[in-house]
């Protein structure tokens, strides 16, 4: 199960501050790249939008997906995650 669906929108200057030190230019500095967070690019760290081939998969359920982004889900081959308990109150 991926609980991030979607790509995130970073300035260059939010990602790089350091880049006003070379360029004022207000394009660039703001120039907005997408930020895989679903793991499947294959231009990680650039989102390639393979996102949307997770738009379908079951809340709860894990997936694998192969080289051409084919998914399936794992049918009772990881048993359910348990917490480990919380830690006492010292
Ligand atoms: S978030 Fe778009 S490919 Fe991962």
């Amino acid at each position: 199960m991926h609980e991030d669906r979607h790509s995130y929108k970073m300035r260059l200057r939010d990602m790089a501050p350091e880049l006003e030190k070379f360029t004022n230019d207000e394009r660039i500095l703001n120039l907005q790249v997408k930020l895989c967070a679903c793991g499947l690019s294959k231009t990680k760290p650039i989102c390639d939008e393979s996102h949307h081939q997770i738009q379908t998969e079951e809340p709860g359920k894990v997936y694998v997906y192969d080289s051409e982004l084919h998914g399936r889900a794992l049918e009772n081959e990881y048993p359910e995650r348990q917490r480990p308990p919380p830690p006492p109150n010292v």
